[in-house]
């Protein structure tokens, strides 16, 4: 019998790269997008699924999950998500409050939507996308530092209180080349304009140019990361905990050895904060 697993978020970036990878191991795959026309590339099959899904409204993922009560669903990849960036002292709280939307609340409520259907399969498991910046806090992204750092906590939490009858493996990529940071310059919204005249105008520019090129130069691709997450959902005894790229692994190997105050300082001059 083939098992099926359940992605959020394959329009682009680490769930569309890890729809075929899938397929190709041997799993069936249920691939969801706030747009399904976004998936209509994906060669169809038995194997293949596509069903709409927002996880920011209850009503489409409690059709996602009645769409799926007659499959085998022995893994779930909660990988829909966005950064919301910006000072702090910009930011409105409806950014704040969208983000958490998106990234915590929305993860939960598919979590707890298809924890009953995961229940039913020996060895079914969750996979939880957080990010390096769900252990360690960057400036100018603090809403996207706190929501992944939210998801690591109910990841932990989740492990400890459904962890034997469904394992949650908590993944914590460093940067991946994705259009994930074309999202991110859509969701500054007019941030730019409310920081004219302010001391983050240079910071902001010097932010957004800075980090793409960072990425594009260092960043994994999606496929590279997206087969850290299949290895996750082929192990039989998966892990708790799977950090992914070298920048995950060495800047929160180095937070934790450097004295606050260094790694402040490191922090803000790399960031143009003076
Ligand atoms: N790229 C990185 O450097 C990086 C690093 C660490 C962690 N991550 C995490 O990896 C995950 C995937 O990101 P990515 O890099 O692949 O970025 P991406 O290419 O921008 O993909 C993000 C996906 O999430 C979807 N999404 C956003 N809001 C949604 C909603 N309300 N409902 C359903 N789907 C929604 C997007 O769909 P639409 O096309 O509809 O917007 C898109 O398919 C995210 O959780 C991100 O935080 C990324």
């Amino acid at each position: 019998m083939r098992h099926w697993v359940l992605i959020t978020g394959c329009s682009t970036g680490i769930g569309r790269a890890l729809v075929p990878l899938c397929r190709e191991a041997g799993w069936s795959v249920v691939a969801t997008a706030r747009n399904p026309d976004a998936l209509a590339e994906l060669p169809p099959g038995e194997d293949l699924r596509i069903l709409p899904l927002d996880v920011t409204d209850a009503a489409s993922i409690a059709a996602a999950a009645a769409a799926c009560a007659d499959l085998p669903l022995k893994a779930l990849v909660n990988n829909a998500g966005y950064a919301q960036v910006g000072p702090l002292e910009l930011l409105h709280p409806e950014e704040l409050r969208a983000q958490f939307e998106t990234n915590v609340i929305g993860l939960h409520m598919v979590t707890n939507a298809f924890l009953p259907l995961l229940r039913q399969q020996p060895g079914a498991r969750i996979l939880q996308v957080a990010s390096m910046l769900g252990r360690l806090s960057i400036p100018l992204a603090g809403p996207y530092n706190a929501s992944k750092h939210a998801v690591v906590a109910l990841a932990e939490s989740l492990q400890l209180e459904v962890g034997r009858q469904v394992a949650v493996v908590l993944v914590e990529p460093g940067a991946v080349r994705t259009a994930f940071r074309d999202t991110l310059a859509r969701a500054w919204g007019d941030l730019p304009e409310r920081a004219r005249g302010t001391r983050y105008e240079a910071v902001i520019a010097h932010y957004l140019h800075g980090r793409k090129r960072q990425a594009e130069r260092y960043g994994m691709t999606a496929e590279a990361c997206a087969r850290k997450l299949l290895q996750a959902l082929n192990a039989s005894r998966p892990p708790r905990r799977m950090t992914v790229g070298w920048d995950a692994f060495w800047v929160g190997k180095l937070k934790a050895l450097l004295p606050a105050a260094w790694w402040e300082a490191v922090m803000r001059r790399f960031y143009g904060l003076g």
